[in-house]
């Protein structure tokens, strides 16, 4: 059992939290933020995660997981100091370190007052360089302590997806370990002692550099689907599904991440490339290819509509519906979901654009105040005249002709590929990627 202190109870810190309390070690999750921990001390999670509320039970059920807002406290009394803290966007896309500054200086406060060595972690998402120069000198002059001898220092980055980050958190495909020394190294590896999994032990600037490499490449790859579904699109009669598991047959590609849509979004791709690539920037290198699949993935969603123009001819006054407004299905989150360009481009074109999405209509609204919101799939295609898909919710996939009858010209947009084509009947179904 390992004293372990998480700062930020956020996405990242509180599924943390959990999965290492439930794996046998001693949590405190703490936050400057007063009404998250109280609510976080009674049980409610305050934000959605499927199975999170029920672990987060389950953990303070095993009277191993606490949450504070006295960070000096919590951090003094742990062997392991997590930094959860978000690291958010700044305008030329590179990261704002304000937080991990501040969380730094005040775990340094902590170390300065403790008799016994600490090792900080770093799990914030960071460009490279920023633990070993910016971390690092704020824990030393805060402490008095020199890191490797008087304190440990590491870089563990997370890898949760959304939708499904308590397993990921529980049973990780890999941990990515960078260490400042080997004794660092020992004092992680025990907090991950019951993990089975591969591990990679790297230094601090090669495991920030893994967390961004790995988001670039996937992001990519999605960029590159969406690059083939535009190509079958052009060439005529060719569906890029079949294209894709085609190539997947080759072993040295793999066919995850590679479904068509209308672009990726979420609070982690959009941000991490965009830093990547303000990075490189910096230093005076340009990232062509990280830039170029950013630069497809804002104009992916205009796919759809010019897919509608071509359908319809004008959208000016036509009621177009956007069907899915989370970032992804099974989310209430709208951070850079599709949805918000593509309802953009659809009022600068005239047309009436209705929302509906299974749980991020008022996450939506707040966002694009100017698209109504319809509380029902048959609201929102009431007298529709063009419906077009934007997210991979799985009641999509049960969708029939029969649910669009009430819409005035049954045009519809399949902007991810996800209906079922066989269901459609007299619809006149589009699907982007042929
Ligand atoms: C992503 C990564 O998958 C996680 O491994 C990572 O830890 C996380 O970011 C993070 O950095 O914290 P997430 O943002 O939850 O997780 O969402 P994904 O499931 O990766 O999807 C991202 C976007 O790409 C979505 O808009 C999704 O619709 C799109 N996508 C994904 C596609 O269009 N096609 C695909 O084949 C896959």
């Amino acid at each position: 059992m390992v004293r372990i202190c998480v700062l930020g109870t956020g996405h990242v810190g509180l599924v943390y939290s959990v999965a290492l309390a439930l794996d046998g070690h001693e949590v405190c999750g703490a936050d400057v933020d007063a009404k998250v921990i109280s609510s976080l001390s009674r049980g409610q999670p305050t934000f959605f995660e499927p199975g999170l509320a029920e672990t987060l039970a389950d953990a303070i059920g095993t009277g191993r997981l606490s949450f504070s807002t006295d960070i000096l406290e919590s951090a003094l009394r742990a062997d392991v100091i997590f930094l959860a803290v978000g690291t958010p966007s700044r305008r030329d896309g590179s990261i704002d370190l304000a937080y991990l500054r501040a969380a730094a200086r005040e775990v340094g406060r902590a170390m300065r007052r403790a008799s016994r060595y600490q090792v900080v972690v770093v799990k914030s998402t960071v460009i490279p360089g920023t633990t070993e120069d910016v971390v690092r000198p704020l824990l030393e002059r805060a402490s008095g302590k020199k890191a490797g001898k008087g304190f440990g220092l590491c870089v563990n980055p997370e890898f949760l997806r959304e939708g499904s980050a308590v397993q990921d958190a529980l049973h990780p495909d890999r941990l990515v370990i960078g260490a400042l020394d080997s004794r660092s190294l020992e004092a992680l590896d025990a907090v991950y002692a019951r993990q089975v999994c591969p591990r990679l032990a790297t230094d601090l600037r090669t495991a920030e550099m893994v967390k961004y490499a790995t988001n670039a490449f996937l992001a990519t790859k999605v960029s590159f689907a969406n690059e083939l579904a535009n190509l079958c699109d052009a060439l005529g009669s060719i569906n890029v599904d079949t294209v894709v598991e085609g190539m997947g047959l080759d072993p040295r590609i793999n066919p995850k991440f590679l479904k068509a849509g209308l672009g990726f979004g979420g609070s982690c791709f959009p941000k991490d490339v965009r830093a990547l690539v303000a990075a490189g920037t910096h230093r005076k290198y340009r990232a062509r290819l990280l830039k170029a699949a950013l630069s497809l993935n804002d104009v992916q969603p205009l796919r759809a509509v010019g897919l509608a123009e071509k359908a319809l001819g004008s959208l000016r006054a036509r009621r177009v519906v956007i069907l899915g407004l989370a970032f992804k299905g099974g989310s209430d989150d709208v951070r850079e979901s599709r949805a918000i360009p593509l309802a953009r481009a659809l009022l600068r074109k005239g047309a009436n654009v209705v929302g509906f999405d299974p749980a991020a209509n008022d996450a939506f609204h707040k966002v694009v105040p100017r698209v109504e919101i319809a509380q029902d799939l048959a609201s929102a295609l009431d007298g529709a005249d063009v419906c077009i898909i934007q997210n991979d919710w799985p009641q999509w996939r049960e969708l029939r002709a029969v649910d669009f009858m009430g819409m005035r010209r049954g045009i519809v947009i399949d902007g991810r590929r996800i209906v079922n084509r066989e269901t459609m009947g007299a619809v006149t179904l589009v699907v982007l990627g042929g």
